[in-house]
């Protein structure tokens, strides 16, 4: 089997990376993470699966090691944090922009950015201690999956976050976080309605013009029941679902409707469309 196709499996990344970390601390946990994402990344995406939404994933919850799959939503951002621990972020799919701040807010309290970071897909990125950093996906399409390695508790540690903007420090929270993710997911729900409403509108549209069958002979001679077979009448479809079912079947559930159409056919012996909604 070709390296690149070697499946990736949770638990034994898990594993290795415990390993890596009792044997020989941060540097090489991170050669863990480079040797796994240098075998490519799809073993990894085919094993997590396509994303529907943004959500962190917590693979292994400490005290340790904290290793989170986290799942950044198209064009979601993730506000100014600390971590008081090192922490290494390998991107598996996408893109991770990273802003870097100076750790003491010098200037009227705000957090000053000093630089900004790409981590591409492949790619590892260690962080110091101290680090504080603001994390984007800057594509309007796609999500960007990524591993973050915490060297600690993590999950248990007194931490900071500058939320809603980088002059507002504040303790970070599980309950914060949650919030954040649920708005990014709130907000990909209205971008996808948003994105739908052309084509929902021309597929009402459309089935407002769209010409259904309706069967004469079905219809014909106190026979309602038997299906379409023969000559043909056309009548508009409207808009709804509930009244697009199909002309043989309001034929057989309702005599007079079938009448009517029958009449339709008889008058004009061809194609009539009918005001959406019409059901006559
Ligand atoms: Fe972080």
């Amino acid at each position: 089997m070709p390296r690149s196709r070697r499946k990736f499996d949770i638990d034994e990344f898990v594993r290795e990376c415990l390993e890596a970390w009792e044997a020989d601390g941060a540097d090489a946990v991170k050669d863990v993470l480079d040797r796994t994402l240098g075998r490519g990344c799809a073993p990894v995406r085919e094993c997590f699966g396509d994303p529907r939404e943004a959500h962190l994933q917590v693979l292994y919850p400490g005290p340790e090691l904290v290793i989170e799959n986290m799942v950044w939503a198209p064009g979601m951002s993730y506000p100014a944090h600390n971590h008081n621990t090192p922490v290494m972020t390998g991107v598996y799919a996408g893109l991770e922009v990273n802003d870097f701040y100076h750790p003491s807010p010098l200037i009227g309290g705000r957090l000053q950015r000093t630089e900004t970071v790409d981590i591409g897909e492949g790619d590892a990125v260690l962080m110091g201690y101290d680090a504080i950093h603001r994390i984007a996906n800057p594509n309007r399409r796609s999500f960007t999956g990524a591993f973050h390695i915490y060297m600690g508790d993590y999950l248990h540690s007194s931490r900071s976050i500058w939320y809603p903007d980088e002059a507002s420090e504040t303790p970070a929270s599980f309950a914060l976080t949650k919030d954040i993710f649920a708005a990014a997911n709130r907000d990909l729900a209205a971008a996808r309605a948003t994105a739908a409403e052309p084509e929902q509108r021309r597929r009402r549209s459309a089935a407002g013009l769209t010409a259904v069958t309706v069967s004469a002979s079905g219809a014909g001679a106190g026979n309602a029941a038997k299906p379409a077979a023969t000559a043909k009448a056309t009548k508009a479809a409207p808009s709804s679902g509930a009244s697009t079912a199909s002309a043989s079947s309001a034929t057989a559930a309702a005599p007079r409707r079938a009448a009517k159409a029958r009449t339709a056919t008889q008058k004009a012996a061809g194609a009539h469309l009918h005001p959406p909604g019409d059901q006559g």
